[in-house]
């Protein structure tokens, strides 16, 4: 097929598009990149061999995107593009929905013009807010987001389903992604976060790196075996394999799915920090700090859907993920800005 990957050159796309490439699809790049570089598609070309054609564009601009639909025929898209900082999120609650909900609108009609109807979202596992039951299957009731990024999601999946609801034309894929860690294998493809990290994985790597002196744990007293917050966290590239897989939803009469994409294991952050230490040698140091406004106590997925229905599990362990994050943050200890 020939995919349109909005966010393609970040970190869940760029891996995205690499699997895309090596299944034998064709892929058009488009992403403003506000959160990325273009760099990232010189390193696409050295993973696969195949150079992606790559626009440098703004869901938030409708004549762009009409621009790439009349001159690109693609048979569906994968929309990564989007704003995730939920930290900024709280302070810019008008940059996020402008940028993710108005943007997303302005994809679905661009599509809808250009008779293009299927289409895969990247949603997260914050839609279940503090969930109701773990492991979370899809069954689990949508909750209450804790910040305007986490909203942007939830209302985004209703909009889809909204719209696919009023036309059964449209195949819709709400992936509810768990959390992505790890990077590619050859060491070259990785996140690239902005200023200090929010997230663990990226903070612990800057740790062991050097560039920072040392981990906070964000509270000892959850109700979890240690006491340190419990995720699913998932290699990126398993991640990036279930978006290939999920293709097979762009079959006409396939409607609306919703999958959660996790591996269905917890790990507290201390063992994280563990397998980290085991898996590259190096000693991460850390002291117990307040809990961060809006943590939950464990999050972690039950995928047999994805299983069962797209015959994707998660392939990668949590030493392969630390490894690959370890390796990606050591040949590039300032992302693509060498
Ligand atoms: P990322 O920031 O690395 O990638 C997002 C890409 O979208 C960036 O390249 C950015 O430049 C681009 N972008 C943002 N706004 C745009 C716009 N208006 N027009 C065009 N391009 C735009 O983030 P990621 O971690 O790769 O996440 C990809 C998607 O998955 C996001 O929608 C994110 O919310 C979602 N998600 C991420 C996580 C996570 O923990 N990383 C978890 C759940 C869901
Ligand atoms: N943590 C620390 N110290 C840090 C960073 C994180 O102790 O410096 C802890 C957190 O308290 C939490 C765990 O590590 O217990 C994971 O935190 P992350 O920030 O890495 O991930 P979250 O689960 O909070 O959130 C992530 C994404 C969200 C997404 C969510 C569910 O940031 O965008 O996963 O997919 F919505």
């Amino acid at each position: 097929m020939r995919i349109l990957v909005t966010g393609g050159t970040g970190f869940i796309g760029s891996h995205t598009v690499v699997e895309l490439q090596q299944a034998g699809h064709e892929v058009v790049i488009l992403d403003n990149l506000c959160n990325s570089k273009e760099k990232v598609v010189d390193r696409i070309e050295a993973i696969t061999g195949i150079r992606p054609v790559f626009y440098k564009a703004d869901i938030c601009d409708k004549a762009a995107l009409e621009a790439v639909f009349d001159k690109e025929k693609v048979d569906g898209v994968i929309h990564f593009a989007g704003l995730k900082a939920v930290g900024e999120s709280v302070k810019k609650p008008m940059m996020y929905y402008e940028n993710n909900i108005a943007g997303t609108l302005n994809l679905l009609e661009v599509m809808g013009n250009h008779a293009c109807k299927n289409i895969i979202f990247s949603s997260s596992a914050t839609v279940y807010g503090d969930p109701a039951f773990v492991p979370i299957t899809e069954e689990c009731p949508k909750g209450t987001c804790t910040n305007p990024y986490g909203w942007t999601k939830s209302m985004i999946e209703q909009i889809m389903m909204d719209v696919q609801k009023a036309d059964n034309e449209w195949n819709i894929v709400l992936l509810r992604y768990f959390n992505p860690i790890g990077a590619h294998k050859s060491g070259t493809m990785g996140e690239n976060p902005n200023g200090i990290p929010n997230n663990l994985m990226p903070y612990v790597t800057q740790v062991a790196v050097g560039k920072l002196k040392e981990l906070g744990v964000f509270g000892d007293d959850y109700n979890t075996p240690d006491g340190t917050g419990v995720r699913d966290y998932i290699h990126v590239v398993d991640l990036a394999v279930g978006h290939v897989k999920a293709l097979l939803k762009f079959a006409p009469g396939s409607g609306l799915s919703i999958y959660n994409l996790g591996t269905g294991h917890g790990y507290s952050v201390l063992d994280v920090v563990k397998n980290f230490e085991e898996a590259t040698g190096v000693k991460i140091p850390y002291s117990i700090k307040p809990r961060r406004a809006g943590d939950i106590d464990a999050c972690y997925a039950d995928s047999t859907k994805a299983q069962k229905e797209l015959g994707w599990v998660a392939q990668r362990e949590i030493k392969e993920m630390c490894e690959d994050s370890w390796r990606w943050q050591k040949n590039n200890p300032n992302g693509y800005e060498d």
